[in-house]
């Protein structure tokens, strides 16, 4: 049986495509999503992708994760949400974080996560492939449970 796992994706997330392209690349999210529901298919995942602008919201899906675990673009709260952190470290499921963008070429103040020391991995500067490779990672964590470090 496939392994449930969420796609979670912050604010503004939903602009791709049009949000600053040389910066964020030109798939929309729904091209996004479409990519990552098929190397779910392809992974033995079912994938549920979902993005929103509203920080309590990503707290409450995070609450609700499955134990397959979460590729989480948190977009700008990854910068500031001590909320986003807790919840992850409640949640106690895989969190991988992702970045289309290298947020550490970037300003300075996108070079602090809050995500990232409760993150089991984080994946930036690779556009929407990390979000394929941040899958992948959870595939292989759901295979190999025992081999697991880290939650
Ligand atoms: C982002 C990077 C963040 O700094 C920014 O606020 C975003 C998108 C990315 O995917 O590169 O909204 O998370």
């Amino acid at each position: 049986m496939a392994t449930p796992v969420l796609v979670l994706n912050g604010p503004n997330l939903n602009l791709l495509g049009k949000r600053e392209p040389t910066i964020y690349g030109g798939k929309s999210l729904a091209e996004i999503e479409f990519d990552c529901l098929d190397a779910g298919s392809r992974l033995g995942l079912s994938v549920d992708f979902r993005q929103s602008n509203h920080e309590g919201i990503l707290v409450d899906w995070i609450q609700e994760a499955p134990a397959g675990g979460v590729v989480l673009n948190p977009g700008a709260y990854g910068h500031t949400s001590i909320a986003l952190h807790d919840a992850i470290r409640a949640a106690g499921v895989p969190v991988i974080e992702v970045h289309l963008s290298n947020i550490f070429a970037r300003e300075s103040f996108r070079h602090q996560s809050t995500i990232s020391p409760v993150a089991v991995g984080v994946i930036c500067g690779l556009g929407p492939l990390g979000y394929l490779l941040a899958l992948e990672a959870l595939a292989a964590r759901a295979r190999e449970p025992a081999g697991n470090t880290k939650r």
